[in-house]
């Protein structure tokens, strides 16, 4: 997606050489008319699929997923990462492994709001490590849905997370992939 290269291009910034802030539209302040742009960029990616519903993970996916939502006209779900007395009690569940804080924490998604008969197509915003996907194919694959895409809007693509799901089997597309960020300098595949 050009525009959204584009738009990391200006408003990007790297830390630490491997971590990219993209807080002004994405992660932080969200710019709404930019975000239906990528909503409608997954649309136009994934025209061919069926799709019953979008499964994201809180917090960063859910922006991105309601604005693809509105294209497609699914609803959209999204994992929880805290048990809370609002989310009812029958829950499918993933494992993700957090390597900021190094613990795995269990994201969950309520048996009322994903089964057998659903088409998921999985969204998130950035794919790293992939261990939030991992968490979010467990889940998929706990409700019995069946799984028909992945994207994500940007794959870092010098880490592991995307070579590791591949190797599995995992088919993920995403609208911007960035090969290195060296000296910050982005450089997109
Ligand atoms: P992953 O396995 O999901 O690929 O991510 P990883 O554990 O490496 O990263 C932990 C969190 O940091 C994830 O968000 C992930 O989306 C996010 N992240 C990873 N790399 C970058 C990056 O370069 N820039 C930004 N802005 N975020 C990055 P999270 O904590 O699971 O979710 P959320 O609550 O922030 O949505
Ligand atoms: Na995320
Ligand atoms: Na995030």
């Amino acid at each position: 997606m050009e525009a959204l290269k584009e738009k990391i291009r200006q408003e990007g910034r790297v830390l630490g050489g491997s971590v990219l802030k993209v807080d002004s539209f994405l992660n932080h302040q969200l710019d709404p008319e930019f975000l239906n742009e990528i909503g409608k960029a997954f649309k136009e990616m994934f025209k061919e699929l069926k799709v019953t519903k979008i499964l994201t993970a809180e917090v960063s996916g859910i922006a991105i997923a309601v604005m693809a939502g509105l294209h497609f006209q699914v609803p959209v779900v999204f994992a929880k990462k805290t048990q809370s007395l609002n989310l009812d009690p029958e829950t499918y569940e993933g494992e993700v492994y957090s390597y900021t804080k190094q613990q795995h924490y269990k994201i969950r998604v309520s048996k009322r709001y994903l089964s057998n008969e659903d088409q998921v197509l999985i969204l998130d915003d950035f794919l790293a490590n992939g261990e939030a996907l991992k968490g979010l194919y467990q889940i998929v694959e706990a409700s019995g849905a069946n799984l028909v895409g992945t994207g994500v809007v940007i794959e870092k693509g010098f880490q592991e997370g995307g070579k590791k799901l591949r190797a599995e089997g995992r088919e993920i597309k995403a609208l911007a992939t960035i090969l290195s960020m060296d000296h910050g300098d982005i450089t997109f595949l």
